[in-house]
């Protein structure tokens, strides 16, 4: 089964909504086969982000993702990488559609709640940043 990753932002692990959200993976066909809350360092959030070095919004991205604990997860189901980016719904949360986590959940286009994998590249890379595979069962 096809794997990507999930990341509950600050924002959302700040307002209590990691059960929620969660939950709302799993009643979308989500099974979740890895999941650990972590604080992230400078360095953790500047090499996941990475491809975004040089953006204006880059500081204010890696201050944010850096600013409480995330809630990392490993989701699987067939086409996750896919269907979790359609369920989460576009990046600026006034662009998302209804019922995407993003309408439901973000405040604006950088505190939006939740992350996904865009690629299979990406979501292998991803997955191996947070995990080790004996974190990691079907
Ligand atoms: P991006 O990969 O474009 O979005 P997505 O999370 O939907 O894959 O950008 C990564 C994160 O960078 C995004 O979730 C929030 C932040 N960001 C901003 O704060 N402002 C912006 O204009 C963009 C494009 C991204
Ligand atoms: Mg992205």
């Amino acid at each position: 089964m096809q794997k990507t990753l999930s990341i509950i932002k600050p924002d959302a692990t700040e307002r209590h909504l990691v059960g929620e959200i969660l939950a709302y993976l799993e009643k979308n066909g989500f099974t979740i086969c890895g999941l650990k809350k972590i604080q992230l360092t400078k360095k953790q959030a500047e090499g996941f982000y990475a491809e975004h070095q040089g953006r204006e919004y880059f500081e204010r991205l890696i201050n944010y993702m850096i600013s409480a604990p995330v809630v990392v997860a490993v989701l699987s189901r067939e086409n996750a990488i896919r269907k979790y980016r359609e369920l989460m719904g576009a990046t600026d949360p006034n662009e998302a559609a209804e019922g995407t986590i993003r309408k439901l959940y973000a405040l604006n286009k950088t505190h939006n709640s939740v992350h996904g994998s865009d690629s299979e590249e990406t979501a292998m890379q991803e997955i191996a940043y947070f995990f080790s595979d004996d974190e990691i069962v079907e």
